[in-house]
């Protein structure tokens, strides 16, 4: 049994308002505790999305009441930036979404770029959706407006590359990668089934996991992604894309730690040290979650807490599982049970504005 600092998601969709039949604050941050998450990054692209005071205040009540496991908010970037900066210190930070993918938000144009990248604050960071050479143009404007950015679920050999290379000339760029990414690639595509191997960025080639496996020095945070959907939505016409991966994370990263890929400082730097530090968080009091290392189980959607209750793990072998969370001084999850009841959950922004 070991013990490990609370993990940290900087990076899930908890889908309320607007996709309660997917997840909502209840369920979403019960899987996380369930996932040895203490404190999630929830992410903007709900309906409405959030992207100014209004529907910034509305969600944050939501959470507040419903949440079990701590938590802050991003804003999105929308075309207007006017507005944003002075929405900044109560948020996680602002997501900027530069390619396709699930929900509204989406910046095509450079020019609206400018202003987030001139006016966001640097202690607030700019979590940015940018894709191969999308993400390269974010590199060069965060060089240009000499400003931290974190580029979101980076998936190709490439794109690692570019981050490599920009971090070497002094460019303040860090990163995150999905379990997903890391476990999956295009060659799982058949096995898994048309809608429900759809993600975006999606499942990329063996070549391209190698890459990741190959930096993982150039790797900041493992972040979830976690981005339910329903087994009704996957399987139908138009299969949105996104992968549940809350409770899915710490046991597949535990394997690689079994399977001498990984160490498990390699995990506390990349799912609680970094992002506390890239987030500029505050940390959590007497919060710490326990792990048995040798236990053996396989992964199964029906054991878990989402609702959206499929998983692209169904069945694998792990080795490594969570058996307590202690959040804040009190037992939040016990031998497959969360104990947290809704709005224990504390938005961490509230009282550290630092
Ligand atoms: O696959 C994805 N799903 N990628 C994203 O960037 C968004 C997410 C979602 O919200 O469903
Ligand atoms: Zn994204
Ligand atoms: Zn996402």
């Amino acid at each position: 049994m070991i013990k490990l600092p609370g993990l940290i998601d900087p990076h899930v969709h908890m889908r309320e308002p607007g996709g309660e039949h997917k997840e909502d604050w209840q369920s979403g941050t019960r899987a996380a505790l369930a996932g040895g998450f203490t404190l999630v990054l929830a992410m903007p692209n709900t309906k409405p999305p959030v992207v100014d005071s209004a529907s910034f205040n509305a969600v944050l009540k939501l959470a507040e009441s419903k949440a079990l496991c701590d938590f802050a908010l991003f804003a999105g970037a929308g075309p207007d930036a006017a507005n944003l900066p002075a929405l900044a210190e109560r948020t996680a930070g602002l997501k900027m979404y530069l390619d396709q993918t699930y929900g509204p938000l989406r910046l095509d144009e450079m020019d609206l770029w400018m202003p987030h990248f001139a006016s966001w604050p640097l202690n607030r960071p700019l979590a940015i959706h940018a894709e191969s050479r999308t993400l390269a143009a974010a590199v060069l404007f965060a060089a240009l407006f000499d400003r931290p950015v974190h580029i979101c679920h980076v998936s190709k050999r490439e794109e690692i590359l570019v981050i490599k290379a920009a971090r070497e000339r002094g460019i303040p760029v860090t990163c995150e990668v999905t379990p997903h990414h890391l476990f999956l690639t295009q060659e799982d595509i058949p096995r898994m089934g048309g809608g429900f191997a759809e993600v975006r960025p999606v499942l990329a080639s063996r070549a391209d996991q190698q890459a990741l496996w190959d930096n993982l020095d150039v790797i900041d945070c493992f972040a979830s992604d976690h981005a339910p959907h329903t087994m009704e939505e996957k399987k139908g016409e138009n299969p949105p894309p996104g992968f549940p991966g809350l409770e899915t994370s710490l046991p597949l990263l535990l394997t690689a730690v079994a399977n001498r890929m990984l160490t498990i400082d390699d995990i506390v730097q990349r799912c609680y040290t970094n992002p506390l530090r890239i987030f500029n968080l505050p940390a959590q009091p007497d919060t710490w979650i326990e792990v048995d290392t040798k236990a053996k189980w396989e992964i199964r959607a029906a054991a878990m807490q989402s609702r959206c209750s499929w998983t692209p793990f169904e069945g694998y072998p792990v080795q490594g599982r969570l058996e307590r969370v202690v959040l804040r001084g009190k037992e939040v999850f016990r031998d497959g049970k969360v104990l947290a009841q809704p709005g224990y959950g504390r938005n961490i922004r509230e009282r550290s504005q630092g």
